[in-house]
């Protein structure tokens, strides 16, 4: 069946953060990162048999939800996982503090990859770790990773490697030789990795996305990895993910960061969990589609009409990283603000000069979105 991803919902009025703030000034939101869209079918019938059950005691984490996950990880990554590997969460930015406690000491140092998604500059500091940042590069145009400077920061008080991919907000998938290299460097220093692949099934390329823990053995055995149906199937608020963790020793230190801390998923997100995993693959791949096109009606848009920026190509998640360095001194934010737009300010992601816009919409929202900016740029270069 097709799903109908150009339908517009109002999301004004429906306790959404991306949406609250909006309501006054008809800024378009493209920001935070979830989607405008319902979820799926399977998904919506599960939690409506399950509110109307009526009862919401604590949860249990049934063997189906388990088995929802070990199939998906196997039937789409090829990754055999145990069920006593999984920490269950109520989202994945507890889990990346928790690495930082469990993948490190007070006191110890954390290495990221910068732009970052924010929390994993702000969770080091947070829980008394210390922070490096090693910088992505660009190899015309495209992002990279400079292996020999994440090197070069490691020092012997370095620990854990906070890593993204896909890449938020780059938009990177990094492919199988990328990630080996990356293991290469985390396995001569020593490093534990905190791999968060909540973008995973986001991959735009059928197929492309190799966990890191899947690269062999002795790179799962350091590797704690961060999952969730939370961005693919728009289930954030929900509150549901979870850590896979290979090993018993890091696996009994992560638990015991969350123990009496950090709370089971609630009901409704293991039931969304369970059915977006178990049926709803279709829906996945139609939504997979579309945001392709979004992808490349963005891509061409600025390519043809908009060459004051520059896009780097999105090959996963629907977050595109859109370089404003060469605009005019303008601050970027500001004038995607008064072109009717609120995107996300690239230097929380350590990014001066960037933004990140959200596509995950209707497609005439971002037609919409894009004529703004076009309009905007028009009136300011007229002046
Ligand atoms: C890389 C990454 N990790 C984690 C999260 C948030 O996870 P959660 O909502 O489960 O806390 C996001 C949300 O945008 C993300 O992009």
């Amino acid at each position: 069946m097709a799903i109908d991803f150009d339908l517009i919902r109002d999301r004004r009025n429906s306790d959404s953060l991306k949406w609250s703030e909006s309501r006054a000034n008809q800024v378009i939101p493209m920001w935070v990162a979830d989607m405008d869209f319902a979820s799926p079918e399977c998904v919506l019938r599960a939690l409506k048999e399950r509110v109307e059950h009526g009862v919401f005691g604590y949860p249990a984490v049934t063997d189906a939800v388990t088995q929802s996950v070990i199939d998906w990880a196997a039937s789409h990554y090829g990754w055999q996982i145990e069920a006593k590997w999984l920490v269950w969460l109520p989202g994945l930015v507890s889990g990346i503090h928790l690495a930082c406690q469990a993948l490190a000491d007070d006191g110890e140092e954390v290495v990221t990859l910068v732009p970052a998604y924010p929390p994993f500059l702000a969770a080091p500091r947070a829980t008394g770790r210390g922070l490096k940042t090693v910088g992505l590069a660009q190899d015309s145009g495209r992002w990279t990773l400079d292996l020999d400077a994440l090197s070069s920061a490691i020092t012997p008080r370095t620990k854990c490697l906070i890593f993204c991919n896909p890449h938020n907000p780059v938009g990177r998938v990094f492919g199988r030789e990328e990630l080996a290299a990356v293991a290469e460097v985390c396995q001569r220093h020593g490093l534990a990795v905190c791999s968060d692949e909540i973008h995973c099934d986001l991959a735009l390329k059928p197929g492309v996305h190799v966990p890191f823990a899947t690269l062999g053995a002795e790179v799962a055995d350091r590797t704690v990895t961060l999952m969730s149906p939370s961005k693919t199937f728009n289930l954030s608020g929900l509150g549901c993910g979870f850590a896979v963790i290979p090993n018993q020793d890091l696996r009994r230190r992560f638990r015991r960061a969350a123990s009496e801390l950090v709370p089971l998923p609630n009901v409704l997100g293991l039931i969304a969990c369970r059915a977006a995993f178990a049926e709803g693959e279709p829906w996945r791949l139609e939504l997979i589609e579309y945001l392709r096109g979004n992808r490349d009606l963005l891509e061409a848009y600025f390519r043809e009409h908009l060459p004051q920026f520059s896009v780097s190509h999105v090959e996963g998640t629907y977050l595109a990283w859109i370089d404003a360095r060469r605009f005019r001194g303008q601050d970027a934010m500001r004038f995607f603000e008064s072109a009717g737009l609120r995107l996300s300010d690239g230097r929380l992601f350590q990014g001066e000069g960037f933004v990140r816009l959200n596509f995950g919409c209707p497609r005439s929202t971002l037609q919409d979105a894009l004529e703004r900016i076009s309009a905007a740029v028009s009136k300011l270069e007229s002046k």
